[in-house]
């Protein structure tokens, strides 16, 4: 049973298989488009919507949360960018693992990618359906309030009001309020929902169902659409910077900050999903790993400028919209340029769910065609050539919980399935450069002998932790052993790491780099907070009865062996 769960594809296997299947991609991108579908990629929800939550609770000093996620995505990127020069086939994450840790990693690996393309395209619709609505009252045309969220915010905002008087209510909770007060009901029960989120991926997947695939080969111009609206939100928006407004920087202090983690993380995600274009590069070697580093620094740039120009325009504590890019134009009184951001970041973000919408069907499609999930995962429309069923699945799946989901649970959900397909793909060219595969990399993460150097991060983490952590120290002790193990294990979890970490780098010399990429976003991921670890937990529970009910048996792999 052992080897069954760690039987792994060899490279040639894959890149045979990918021959046989005749994929016979033309080999045409370089370097700008690969940077520009990155960008089509990541640039969505993220900065259009979830960074007004993180700079409600961060302050101004959530700029340099971005700066830090980041180099978490650039260790990561170097790793991707790694994988994808040895193994140049278009199966992401999943894939890597199949080669590096097995069938059972790589089923844990193509299930927790369904929360960073399905769930977070969830996220997508309901930003697009926030600057819809706005977009639509800027032309003068109200949508009932109960028509446009979800039912947790109206219920939310009711017992806040029960709580503190409806006139300390201030931005989504106000607009909330109004939506529970006036929806129809069934007895008691207030009938809310997110209609336009529902009927735009509704849109979206027939879109992908017809095979637009086109459309994401030229996303240029939605992509220079996205890239346009935010330099002039940062050029237009810096005419209105009020620098008291970034005093003080981090009114919560570094915890305020940190519970902005996954939404700084979300804006980040799709950097990866370039590395699914390896079989049509010309050189992926060599552009992959370049492409990779030029999204993510040109989307730092701009998300930090960005969040330093919304925190300077208003106080930081009126960000809690939903569609914070406009909102901040209305605030400061310049109409115009609110309605055109509202307008044209709803063609921006429609183009975001596009890309993820397009990838989740394929992910599962090479899961089936492995023969890890049902064969009809991988039917092929025979008109349109798109996997078809698996569309309309991804449809059906991001659909119903965007009509009646909050964003939050979905950005959090999220980001805790991509930093753990993003730690065990860093783990992986450990693995790599272990078992000699790395030789048939054409592109190497960079090697520094990281043999004494984790182990001496490690003590020197503990040290400043000594120093300058007795304020949380103090709170574990005032916590009681329950909560200590509930809230902090995640904390105990990333120290263990780290000291398994530094034993492994002094005996095997691992490179430093993938070991930063691990504990970095490891950290990140603990900053999450226990009940979104406990949700993923259940959900890699759910895919492991399904693998063993399924998978296990009908594997190509085990069928061939
Ligand atoms: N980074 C993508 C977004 O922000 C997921 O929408």
């Amino acid at each position: 049973m052992k080897n069954q769960l760690f039987r792994k594809k060899s490279v040639e296997q894959i890149i045979a298989d990918s021959e046989a299947k005749g994929s016979g991609m033309m080999k045409i991108l370089g370097v700008r488009d690969l940077v520009s579908l990155g960008i089509a990629a990541i640039v969505g929800a993220g900065i259009f919507s979830t960074i007004g939550l993180a700079a409600y609770n961060g302050g101004p000093a959530v700029s340099m949360l971005f700066v830090f996620v980041a180099f978490a995505c650039v260790f990561t990127a170097l790793s991707y960018a790694q994988f994808a020069s040895t193994v140049p086939v278009s199966g992401s994450a999943y894939t890597y693992a199949y080669v590096a840790f097995g069938e059972l990693f790589a089923w844990i690996i193509g299930w927790a990618l369904v929360l960073e393309y399905a769930v977070s395209n969830m996220v997508v619709a309901i930003s697009w359906s926030q600057y819809f609505v706005s977009m639509l009252e800027g032309f003068g045309i109200h949508i009932p309030k109960w028509l446009t969220m979800a039912p947790g915010y109206a219920l939310d905002a009711h017992a806040k009001m029960l709580e503190v008087g409806a006139e300390q209510l201030t931005g989504i909770d106000r607009i909330a309020l109004e939506a529970y007060q006036t929806a129809p009901r069934i007895g008691d029960i207030p009938i809310v929902f997110d209609l336009p989120a529902g009927l735009i991926t509704v849109l979206v997947t027939w879109l992908v169902y017809i095979g637009i695939k086109e459309s994401q080969r030229a996303s240029n111009i939605m992509v220079l659409i996205k890239v346009g609206i935010i330099v002039a939100v940062i050029l237009g928006g810096a005419f209105f910077v009020k620098p008291e407004n970034w005093t003080p920087f981090a009114p919560n202090g570094l915890s305020g900050v940190l519970s902005g983690v996954a939404a700084v993380f979300f804006a980040f995600i799709g950097f990866d999903s370039i590395s699914t274009t390896a079989e049509e590069c010309k050189n992926p070697q060599r552009d992959l790993p370049r492409a990779m580093i030029y999204c993510l620094v040109i989307c730092a740039i701009l998300y930090v400028l960005i969040t330093l120009v919304l925190t300077g325009m208003v106080n930081y504590t009126e960000l809690n919209v939903k569609d914070p890019l406009a909102y901040v134009f209305d605030y400061v009184g310049f109409n115009h340029m609110a309605g055109v951001i509202s307008v044209t970041s709803v063609i921006a973000i429609t183009s975001a769910l596009l890309v993820f919408q397009l990838a989740q069907p394929r992910i599962w499609m090479t899961m089936s065609r492995d023969g890890l999930l049902w064969k009809r995962f991988a039917t092929i429309h025979p008109k349109y050539k798109t996997p078809s069923f698996a569309t309309i699945v991804t449809g059906i799946v991001v659909t119903i919980p965007a009509l009646f989901f909050k964003m939050d649970f979905f950005v959090d959900l999220t980001s805790v399935g991509t930093f753990f397909a993003f730690i065990l793909v860093c783990a992986g060219v450990l693995y790599m450069d272990k078992s000699g595969l790395s030789a048939k990399s054409k592109f190497k993460v960079p090697y520094v002998n990281g043999k004494y150097l984790v182990g001496i991060g490690f003590i020197v983490g503990l040290v400043l932790m000594y120093f300058y952590g007795q304020d949380s120290l103090a709170e574990w002790k005032t916590l009681g052993a329950g909560n200590v193990i509930l809230h902090k294990s995640l904390v105990l979890v990333f120290w263990l790491t780290w000291l398994a970490l530094s034993i492994f780098a002094y005996k095997h010399n691992f490179s430093l780099l993938p070991v930063i990429g691990i504990l970095i976003n490891l950290y990140l991921m603990s900053e999450l907070g226990a009940s979104n670890w406990i949700i993923f937990i259940l959900w890699l529970a759910a895919g492991l009865v399904i693998y063993f009910l399924y998978g296990y048996k009908n594997s190509k792999l085990r069928i061939q062996e």
